[in-house]
């Protein structure tokens, strides 16, 4: 009798776990640029989720947690139909990633009709937010980051700016914002130029600028970019012509600021993340990120897809690894942490991230070039949403 029972149980227990053993992991759709004119953001991203895991276990809730990356070269239609095969044939829980503003433009609708939480961990356009209730965002807006530049350029005697901005979403979301706060204390923006994403020639802009009279050019473009930039504001003897450069800190991106040399010292940005921010937490993030990536320093790009990892985590721990796309994604909204950036909130409102934004000078300390911050703006939102 009592053995009967046993083998009863077993049988239960096994037939039980069957359909189970299908939901012992939990798929993360990690879509990034891994090769093309971006791959340094997938780069980045990629080694950022990597390292999260290795520190906090990729088993959550008691699933395993399996990220499964693809590269989508930073083209719109193949994010989309990358975003299409891991929800319908991968059954991801959620998807993630997306490096440029039309790569999650793309897969919102995606999103949105298959419910699934989409994490934009890049991608920085104010509306991005916006175009899926699927969308939660840990990286930043380029309104949030341009406010503090702005206001900092006309604290410190520039009157007359040209701005000089990659020509799409953040781009224009950027030279909107610089103009409108610049104008509002008292600045005059002389000229409003943009350059194209692909392949960027800087040098007849450049020269615009020179001509144009103006004591500061505002800059933004996009993450690996900067250098270019910066090689090509040098050659034109900008600097020595005695104009500023001012910018977003995507142009002196941690990822290739010690490639710009003495052109960039000095130069004052605001951004979301510096590598230099001083806290304990950050300090542990530069070191676990460089010893596990031959000593790669990382980037604003790294911190949004670290954090990203976390708040995908902490979702499926708060939901017990059930999968559920609206249970996972009221279960992103409202989370509060600290990011080795600092502080940080994914407002359940706008499903978009509040931060401190620092105002950062770039100084030679210990042989590199570091964006060293000296004035926090605190927990910032997203200007687009407060209107
Ligand atoms: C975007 C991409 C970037 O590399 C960056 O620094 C900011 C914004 C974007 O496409 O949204």
């Amino acid at each position: 009798m009592q053995r009967r029972t046993l083998v009863a149980l077993t049988l239960a227990l096994s037939s039980a776990a069957l359909p189970a053993l299908a939901q012992e992991t939990v798929k993360i759709g990690l879509i990034l640029p891994m090769t093309g004119p971006f791959a340094s953001t997938g780069r980045q991203i990629d080694a950022a989720v990597k390292l999260y895991l290795a520190q906090n276990g990729s088993t959550v809730a008691g699933k395993k947690v399996e990220v499964i990356l693809k590269d989508d070269a930073g083209v719109a239609d193949t994010t989309r139909r990358i975003a299409q095969e891991l929800v319908v044939n991968d059954k991801v829980a959620v998807l993630a990633g997306f490096g440029l503003t039309p790569l999650a433009m793309a897969t919102a609708p995606i999103a949105t009709q298959s419910k699934t939480p989409m994490v934009v961990m890049a991608a920085a356009t104010s509306s991005i937010t916006e175009a899926s209730p699927y969308i939660v965002r840990t990286s930043f807006t380029l309104p949030q980051v341009t406010v503090g530049i702005a206001e900092w350029a006309a604290k410190n005697k520039i009157r007359k700016a040209v701005t000089l901005v990659t020509d799409y979403g953040p781009g224009i979301d950027a030279e909107k914002t610089f103009k409108d706060r610049f104008t509002l204390n008292g600045g005059q923006v002389v000229a409003e130029l943009r350059v194209p994403l692909r392949s960027p020639d800087f040098a007849p802009f450049l020269q615009r600028v020179r001509d144009s009279g103006a004591e500061a050019v505002f800059t933004f473009v996009p993450s690996g970019v900067g250098s270019a930039l910066m090689k090509q504001f040098a050659e034109r003897g900008l600097d020595k012509a005695g104009i500023k450069l001012i910018a977003t800190g995507d142009v002196t991106d941690d990822d290739i600021l010690n490639e710009m040399g003495d052109v960039a010292l000095g130069v004052v940005t605001s951004h979301h993340y510096s590598a230099a921010h001083k806290s304990a937490a950050n300090q542990k993030f530069v070191q676990a990120f460089g010893a596990a990536n031959k000593g790669m320093r990382p980037n604003f790009m790294a911190v949004g897809g670290y954090d990203g990892m976390r708040v995908i985590a902490k979702a499926i721990e708060a939901t017990r690894g059930k999968g559920d796309g609206n249970a996972l994604l009221a279960a992103m909204k409202g989370q509060v942490f600290e990011s080795p950036r600092g502080p940080v909130l994914i407002d359940a409102q706008t499903r978009d991230i509040v931060q401190d934004v620092y105002t950062r000078k770039v100084e030679r300390v210990g042989g590199q070039l570091w964006n060293v911050e000296f004035d926090t703006l605190k927990a910032v939102k997203d200007p687009g949403k407060a209107k």
